[in-house]
């Protein structure tokens, strides 16, 4: 039986629910485990720039509305010089779904940081339009809405526009006396995930502007919904895990089918959610050790693989040690999965 991802996503609030020891045992548990705060694992990001970025690439489309006439935005970005020498291509990272700042390890180490010592290159981190400080319209800012309307100018078409018209104009600090535009200067874009399907949609569209690109794991296909990401997780983690989640899955499929509202209500309020009026929000909110495909800012399963150290790693098997622990005697106990 596959687990379709909703009710994956409901899978923890059976363990709280059903277990009411569990919660305050994960809770404990990741406390101890994770003593550092989160500060210390971020490395401190070098002096931003701004780049005067043009809101509507394309002014005469419907699509857009009524354009703002000739609207600019400030948009960040990051530059890495270190291993630059007089000539050198530049390499630019696509900051993708999230801010420049949190991608700047990628400059710091990495393949951006190794081709651009390879070949004396530059590493520069754009930051795509919505995330960080990049907002299209001045005051617009996640708190003040973002209302379709506002989100308008989101779109793959403005953000590869964004990269070809920085490429071609782009002046940056502390090398103003040289011509470090494209496509005079090999300008290579690097991106993963949506940045590398973005790669991907500029070398096609602004092929005669940018040099080259690495599309790394570019999205290829957009659908909704996405319960693959959850079957590695359900054919790979510790079997006694697995199960003790489908059967919480299957206790909650039970108060959802049966539309039972006082008890989601009180289910919600145990948790701490009942501000929430949507018992998929509630899912989503506690089903952050297991993930999802959308948002994974900390220690998901996904992490297990390709995480960025061991403290990412561990909170994944704090959860699986949490489920077994509230969930003897049926599931087994011993097993090491450091
Ligand atoms: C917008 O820019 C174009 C080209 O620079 C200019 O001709 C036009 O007058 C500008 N429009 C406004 C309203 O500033
Ligand atoms: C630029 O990258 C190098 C190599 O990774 C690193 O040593 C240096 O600290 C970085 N500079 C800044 C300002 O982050």
């Amino acid at each position: 039986m596959r687990i379709p991802p909703s009710l994956v996503l409901l899978a923890l609030v059976g363990l709280v629910f059903g277990h009411d020891l569990s919660r305050l045992l994960l809770q404990r548990r990741l406390r101890k485990e994770d003593p550092q705060p989160l500060v210390s694992r971020q490395v401190p990001a070098p002096p931003s720039n701004t780049f005067n970025q043009i809101t509507n690439h394309f002014p005469n489309d419907p699509f857009y509305g009524p354009p703002p006439a000739n609207a600019t935005f400030l948009q960040n970005y990051i530059v890495n010089d270190t291993f630059y020498k007089a000539g050198g291509p530049i390499f630019l990272l696509d900051s993708g779904e999230t801010s420049a700042r949190s991608r700047n390890r990628f400059l710091l180490t990495g393949i951006v940081a190794e081709l651009a010592q390879a070949t004396g290159g530059m590493g520069i981190i754009l930051e795509h339009r919505y995330y960080g400080t990049s907002f299209p319209e001045p005051g617009l800012i996640p708190s003040e809405g973002l209302s379709t309307d506002n989100l308008r100018w989101l779109t793959t078409d403005q953000s590869i526009a964004d990269i070809a018209y920085f490429a071609q104009h782009v002046t940056i600090p502390g090398h103003e006396d040289e011509e470090l535009t494209a496509p005079g200067r090999p300008w290579i874009l690097y991106g993963g995930s949506l940045a590398g399907a973005e790669v991907a949609f500029v070398l096609r569209e602004y092929g005669d502007v940018i040099y080259g690109g690495i599309s790394s794991s570019g999205t290829v296909q957009a659908f909704k919904g996405y319960p693959q990401w959850y079957y590695t997780i359900q054919e790979n983690a510790p079997r006694d895990c697995v199960r003790s989640i489908e059967d919480i899955v299957d206790k909650m499929d039970f108060l959802i089918n049966t539309k039972n509202a006082v008890a989601q209500t009180e289910l919600k309020t145990i948790l701490g959610l009942e501000t929430l009026r949507d018992i998929r929000d509630v899912a989503l909110t506690i089903a952050f050790p297991i993930g999802n495909p959308f948002f994974y800012p900390t220690s998901t399963w996904q992490e297990l693989n390709w995480g960025w150290g061991r403290r990412r790693r561990r909170s994944s098997w704090s959860l699986t040690r949490s489920l077994r622990e509230s969930t003897r005697p049926r599931c087994r106990t011993g097993g090491s999965h450091r």
